[in-house]
């Protein structure tokens, strides 16, 4: 599980004894009463305490980290597989502004749920960015993130106007997608509406239009903004942007890898009766449904947890990254995975930090995603639709101006 996953979860437990105790559901009075507004008050003050303990749990991880006694941190005990943390996370300013937006203390029969905590998680990153330094690099997932699954950027697409923002001040941004093509001609396809802004835009200056790249395949394919391209995209020799551990992952063991992920798959197909087609690439092995057919999440899950167990245990498994997930109707297992391709568009950019370095995603949990490796190499963001995608870009915006 994700450190973020058993955060979320841990602060939603935390959260619920003050709703229990506060919460009066069952009493005599009208809406709106002063009764009411006091419970809230009550709520929020206890909330916010909760978030100010958690906070400062983190604080001292932070310490423990940098200074290399991390077995002495509290979170470590409490959770033992938590993470790195790249920057603090302002949890207790984050959830009093959530609950400006949500109401989340107002709330009398619905406890603090998931998404509450995730997007006060979302906001408190955000503040930790934002006031630790300056964030220097935003790299997007693309179904669900920039996009509806399977659509393509089309020029209507709200976040377009607010990448363009990203890039007129000075920022770098990196599509980071599973979708893998060797052609740059199938991203133009699916990217157009945002390359062609960029490529109009009269904002933009040069360096700033080719401050945007494509990784695709997860970490296989790069590809950056190009106005001479006809497609406005050209790939990107792999000597000039692999990271040195990737120069180890020889073709004999990629192919060995997809070998063994393809007969998982296939064994799949036959044992679960999926209704679906095997499809083989250059740095990838997937399923996807026949015409007209769909599988359900437990099928994909059952696929996904088979294909990664077989992988692991097998020796080239052991030697090559990868990455088997749940892609909302089909599965795919890809060489390497999200960190290694934030990583590659860091050092791309000249060595970008990891504290500086935003990665937005819609895949965080463990089992069957692919968005949550990006946690290795930077920040991150989760978000369920494009719609919160423009929504945290905006809250950005404002975090930034205010500073
Ligand atoms: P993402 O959300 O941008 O990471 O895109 C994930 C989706 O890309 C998957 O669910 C697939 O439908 C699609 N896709 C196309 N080619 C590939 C590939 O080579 N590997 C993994 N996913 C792929
Ligand atoms: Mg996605």
């Amino acid at each position: 599980m994700t450190t973020r996953y058993r955060v979320e979860y841990a602060l939603k437990g935390l959260l619920a004894v003050p709703f229990v105790l506060h919460s009066q559901p069952t009493v005599q009075y009208k809406e709106h009463s002063r009764s009411l507004a006091h419970i809230a008050e009550i709520s929020h003050k206890r909330y916010v305490e909760i978030m100010r303990d958690v906070e400062t749990l983190i604080n001292d991880h932070i310490v423990h980290q940098n200074d290399g006694s991390i077995g002495r941190s509290k979170l470590k005990l409490l959770v033992p597989a938590v993470g790195t943390f790249f920057t603090p996370l302002l949890l207790e300013e984050a959830f009093k502004y959530q609950d400006q937006q949500r109401f989340i203390s107002h709330r009398r029969f619905v406890p603090p749920s998931f998404n509450d905590i995730r997007l006060t998680l979302n906001t408190a990153q955000l503040m930790g960015l934002v006031n630790a330094s300056k964030v220097e690099l935003l790299t997007f997932d693309g179904d669900v993130t920039l996009y509806d699954d399977g659509a393509s950027l089309t020029e209507d697409n709200p976040v377009i106007p607010r990448i363009v923002h990203l890039l007129h001040q000075n920022k770098k941004v990196g599509i980071v997608t599973a979708a893998g093509y060797t052609e740059a001609e199938k991203y133009a396809e699916r990217l157009h509406g945002l390359l062609d802004a960029i490529h109009k835009s009269s904002e933009l200056v040069d360096a700033q239009k080719n401050s945007l790249i494509v990784m695709g395949g997860e970490s296989n394919f790069l590809f950056k903004f190009d106005a001479s391209s006809p497609v406005l995209l050209t790939y990107v020799e792999r000597s000039e942007w692999l990271l040195d551990e990737m120069k180890s992952w020889s073709e004999e063991d990629i192919t060995e890898l997809l070998d063994v992920a393809e007969s998982a798959l296939r064994d799949c197909v036959s044992n679960l009766n999926l209704p679906a087609a095997i499809l083989r690439k250059d740095r990838a092995v997937g399923i996807y449904p026949l015409d007209g057919k769909k599988m359900h999440r437990e099928q994909l899950e059952e696929t996904v947890l088979v294909a990664q167990q077989i992988v692991e245990m097998s020796e080239v498994g052991r030697r090559l990254p990868f990455c088997a997930f749940n892609g909302g109707n089909d599965v795919f297992v890809d060489i390497g995975d999200k960190s290694w391709g934030v990583l590659a568009c860091q050092r791309y950019f000249g060595g970008i930090a990891r504290s500086k370095t935003l990665h937005i995603g819609d895949q965080f949990l463990s089992a069957g995603a692919n968005d949550f490796k990006a946690r290795l190499a930077c920040t991150t963001a989760w978000i369920s639709s494009p719609a919160e995608t423009v929504q945290l870009l905006d809250e950005l915006a404002v975090l930034e101006e205010d500073k």
